[in-house]
């Protein structure tokens, strides 16, 4: 059989996207976005991935965001995009946001991790090779060094967008001392930070407590929520048992001890107050973190299209009564 050349949805932009502005800057991204952390590598079936990232562009899910080490194997996940590149999207490049970070263990030894220039800058060049990219739209130091003076981080950083390799930078994982650092770094030398990109969701309100939300939008600088559905827990994957094709089976990032019997209970619990409003629990999770607009984008990860038809449908219903607001605060916190 001969492969059907692809040829995006042309109502991409009218299926029910929308776009929120990032910060304070001309960028504005899709309420919802496509993580390649999972499900992306060399060990999944191509077909499946590609079909998952054409039914993201053909919603308007134009932002991708990617990592050195997403796969596994590390690298394969920006593997796959280039391959996807060159099937599907080269002609439509202009019309992706696509993000990619070093920080975490890449390659070993002393300069395969953390935040030095030397690592930032060589990790940046394999990315664009892996990802048939001339640049990447964003691009982020994955994590705070606490032994590489930040000035080194952040010096690499605007070097990279002077040389013309990312058009804007953020930072992920960053404490919020660091953080104003960075910003202030960065804006003193026109390259504002973008946004920054840290764990959000029902179960955890870290962004909130320790005044990252409030931080970045002082600064005019975005917010995007990874793991928005607790990797899966904040779903319907796990109320009936643990299925052998889950993230949870795999026990490696979301271990079976979390499934604790307060947890289940809780999240039974939640089940329930989605089933009222009308949605799944990935739906109204999304929701959740979307009601707030200091939030930007959420980043979803799926391991098949069925799971981003549903998180789709999130966009739906976003508001939340104070009720509902207050009943999901008490299951949470017991
Ligand atoms: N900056 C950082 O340090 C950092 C860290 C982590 C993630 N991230 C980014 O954030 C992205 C998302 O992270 P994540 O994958 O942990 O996100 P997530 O959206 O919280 O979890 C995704 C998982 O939830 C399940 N799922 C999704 N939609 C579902 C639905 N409608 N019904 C049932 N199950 C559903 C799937 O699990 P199964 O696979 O079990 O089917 C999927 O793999 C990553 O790809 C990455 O881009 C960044």
């Amino acid at each position: 059989m001969i492969n059907p050349i692809y040829s995006p949805a042309a109502d991409r932009y009218e299926s029910g996207i929308r776009f929120r502005r990032c910060g304070r800057s001309g960028i504005r991204l899709p309420e919802i976005s496509l993580g390649f952390w999972h499900n992306f590598g060399d060990v999944n079936p191509l077909a499946n991935s590609l079909e998952m990232a054409h039914y993201a562009f053909d919603h308007g899910i134009v932002h991708f965001d990617l990592a050195n080490n997403y796969g596994p194997s590390y690298g394969s996940a920006e593997e796959t995009f280039g391959v996807m590149m060159k099937k599907s999207f080269a002609p439509y490049r202009h019309e992706l946001f696509i993000s990619t970070k070093a920080g975490y263990d890449m390659w070993p030894g002393p300069y395969g991790e953390w935040g030095s220039r030397k690592y930032l800058m060589t990790s940046l060049d394999q990315s664009l090779k892996r990802m048939n990219l001339d640049y990447v739209d964003l691009f982020y130091s994955h994590r705070f060094d606490p032994q590489t003076p930040l000035e080194e981080t952040m010096q690499a950083l605007v070097d990279i967008v002077r040389a013309g390799k990312a058009l804007y930078v953020g930072i992920s994982n960053y404490p919020t001392k660091a953080a104003a650092f960075a910003y202030e770094y960065l804006k003193e030398r026109d390259v504002p930070c973008l946004i920054y990109q840290g764990r959000y969701n029902i179960l955890n309100r870290e962004p909130e407590t320790q005044g990252i939300l409030d931080q970045a939008k002082e600064n005019g600088v975005g917010f995007i929520a990874f793991s928005p559905l607790a990797q899966g827990l904040l779903t319907d994957r796990y109320l009936d048992g643990i299925p052998a094709d889950s993230r949870m089976a795999k026990e490696h990032f979301l271990k079976s001890s979390t499934l604790t019997p307060q947890m289940y209970t809780a999240l039974v619990k939640l089940n329930e107050v989605a089933a009222r409003r009308g949605q799944s629990l990935a739906e109204m999770a999304l929701a959740w973190c979307l009601k707030d607009d200091r939030v930007t984008s959420v980043i979803v990860g799926a391991s098949k299209v069925s799971q981003l038809e549903n998180d789709f449908k999130a966009l739906e219903n976003i508001t939340f009564s104070e009720e509902e607001l207050a009943e999901i605060d008490q299951i949470v916190f017991v």
